[in-house]
This record gives C-alpha cells, sequence and structure tokens, in this order.
C-alpha cells in the first residue's frame, strides 16, 4: 500500500528524518472492550509492526518507539513480565524479516535493568543488525529521559575527573557523545497517542525542536492512516528553530 491510497499526499521530499513515538493507551483501549490490559498490549505489537514498515516503504531512516519507560517499573509484576515476553518474542519472530529488510535495530535505555534473557536478545539483535543501512528501528527500553541525562553528566565529570575532558570543552556537541542517542538525529516529529498531552521523561534533551502531535486514538487503534495524517501534519509546519524568515 502506498501514500496515494489515502486522501492525503505526502510531499516525499519533506519527509521527517527522525520520527519518536509514545505508543500510549494500550490498556484503556483493552479495558474499553473488557479484556485484560494485555490484550492491549498484544495489539500494540501489532499497532508497532504496523508503523515500523509504514516507516520503512515511506523511506524515513530512522523511528524510535517508547516501548518500556523507567516508570513503567511500578507496574503489577505480571504486566511487565508479560512486555518482557512480548519484546522477546517480537526480537526473536522480527530478526529474520529485519535482515531481509536491512533495519538496523538499536535499544537506548538502561538495558541492563532487564531480565539476563532479554538483555541477551537485546544485544543480540543489535549485534546481527548492526551493518544493515535502510532505517534504523530504535526501541526505548528502561528509558527515562532525566536518568540519561544525569548518566551523561556523570560519565562527562567522570572524564574531567581523570583529565581527559576540560571543562572549557563541554558544549552541546561533546554532551551529545554520551546520551543513548549519540549516533541518532534529534527526532523531527514525535507522535503520541491516546489523548494525553505530556512528553512523559522521553527525549528530553533531544526534543528541543521536535514538533509535536497528539491524537486521541488509542496506540492499537493507530494505523498507517492515522500515521500519514500525523506526516502530512509535521509537513504543514514552518519550522524556525528560534529564527525568523520574515520580518
Ligand atoms: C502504553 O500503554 C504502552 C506501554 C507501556 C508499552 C507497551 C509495550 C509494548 C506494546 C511492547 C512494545 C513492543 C514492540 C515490539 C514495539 P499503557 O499501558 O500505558 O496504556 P494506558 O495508558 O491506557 O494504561
Amino acid at each position: 500500500m502506498s501514500s496515494q491510497d489515502f486522501d492525503l499526499i505526502l510531499d516525499p521530499s519533506k519527509l521527517p528524518e527522525h520520527v519518536a513515538i509514545i505508543m500510549d493507551g494500550n490498556g484503556r483501549w483493552a479495558k474499553k472492550k473488557g479484556l485484560p490490559r494485555i490484550y492491549g498490549h498484544k495489539k500494540g505489537v501489532e499497532t508497532a509492526k504496523k508503523i515500523i514498515l509504514k516507516t520503512y516503504e515511506l523511506g524515513i531512516p530512522v523511528l524510535t518507539l517508547f516501548a518500556f519507560s523507567k516508570e513503567n517499573w511500578e507496574r503489577p509484576k505480571s504486566e511487565i513480565e508479560t512486555i518482557f515476553e512480548l519484546l522477546k518474542f517480537y526480537l526473536e519472530n522480527e530478526l529474520e524479516n529485519m535482515q531481509k529488510k536491512e533495519i538496523k535495530f538499536v535499544a537506548i535505555g538502561d538495558i541492563e535493568d532487564f531480565p539476563k534473557d532479554l538483555q541477551k536478545r537485546i544485544k543480540y539483535t543489535e549485534d546481527v543488525t548492526k551493518e544493515n543501512k535502510k532505517m534504523k528501528l530504535c526501541l526505548a527500553l528502561s528509558y527515562g529521559g532525566r536518568t540519561e541525562i544525569i548518566r551523561a553528566t556523570k560519565i562527562i565529570a567522570d572524564k574531567v575527573k581523570k583529565g581527559e575532558v576540560d571543562p572549557e570543552e563541554i558544549n552541546e556537541k561533546l554532551f551529545r557523545k554520551f546520551l543513548y542517542t549519540a549516533d541518532l538525529p534529534d527526532p523531527d516529529l514525535l507522535i503520541r497517542t491516546s489523548g494525553e498531552l505530556r512528553i512523559s521523561n522521553f527525549l528530553l534533551f533531544q526534543m528541543a525542536y521536535t514538533e509535536f502531535y497528539f491524537t486521541p486514538i488509542c496506540w492499537p487503534d493507530f494505523d498507517e492512516k492515522e500515521y500519514i495524517k500525523a506526516l502530512y501534519s509535521y509537513q504543514q509546519r514552518e519550522r524556525r528553530f528560534g529564527r525568523i524568515y520574515e520580518f
């Protein structure tokens, strides 16, 4: 299916380089249907697969999905374990597809928080796909923006202590090198589903000039058509990065 199949026609020359998504509303979607929350997560993985494929087809080079936040550790153990199982299952089953499509998988976040088997699977997927060039699929896992900034600060402080970094050299460019996203461009577009109007500790440093798109649709119901709508909305924006273009 191409973007022409939908009413909105995208301008291929104005596509974002990096789309980041807060996939919210799985639990509410399930509750509305009288189902346990985990059904929402299962359907959420299906939505993620569709959106990853559409991103690939459109030729958008980077997609970051917020799959598990630092705050998500506060959820019931059974829900957390289900999410881990879904993630592991996804990584195992999609590896072949990633290789076929030349998708490079990367994880950002405190991966060491996860059970060993999941950590191994994440690292294995990163390793096997590391030479792939067509698209980067980034999953934010046990990720928190403030933790990421503090972590980078500590690494730099340690380097200053050891005499490896001169405090005078610390600038945005150097700081970025110690973020999980060091190898990724900043997101051009953030999409959040389910009607919540906040960024919930996601990519705090990186989203300084990101365009935001919020939709009331819960993640399991988000589809290619809604994605095109978000991208179309992005293409109508004038990005000024703090500058002015007219007097
Ligand atoms: C938000 O819904 C979703 C999550 C907390 C993460 C769900 C994770 C997955 C579906 C796994 C992702 C896996 C892949 C492969 C991308 P919510 O539970 O916060 O919904 P609610 O706000 O309605 O409770």
